[in-house]
C-alpha cells in the first residue's frame, strides 16, 4: 500500500460521473476548499484561485503566472457494487 499525503476532492457530477482532483492549489500549494454547494467551484483560500467543478480548469487566478488546472485522477465506477476506484498513478 502506498501512502498518500494530499487531500483529494471527489465531486459527483452525475449518477455515474465523477471529478477526482488533488486539492493542492497549483498556484503556491495551499489546499483548495471543496465546493460548499452544488453550484460552487473549488476555491483556494490563500490567494483566491478558482477552479471549475466540471473539469478542474482555472477560472480565476491572482496576478502573476497563471496556475495550471488541478491534477485529476483516473477513476472507474462500478454501478453494480456502487464502488469508485481511483488510480493515483494516472492523471487525466
Ligand atoms: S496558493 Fe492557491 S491561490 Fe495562491
Amino acid at each position: 500500500m502506498r501512502n498518500i499525503n494530499f487531500i483529494i476532492i471527489i465531486i459527483r457530477k452525475t449518477e455515474e460521473e465523477f471529478l477526482v482532483v488533488n486539492s493542492t492549489c497549483t498556484h503556491m500549494g495551499c489546499t483548495v476548499d471543496a465546493p460548499r454547494t452544488v453550484f460552487d467551484n473549488l476555491l483556494c483560500p490563500c490567494h483566491g484561485s478558482e477552479y471549475s467543478r466540471d473539469d478542474a480548469s482555472v477560472i480565476w487566478y491572482p496576478e502573476g503566472f497563471p496556475p495550471k488546472p488541478l491534477k485529476r485522477y483516473k477513476w472507474i465506477y462500478d454501478n453494480l457494487t456502487q464502488t469508485l476506484q481511483i488510480d493515483f498513478s494516472v492523471t487525466v
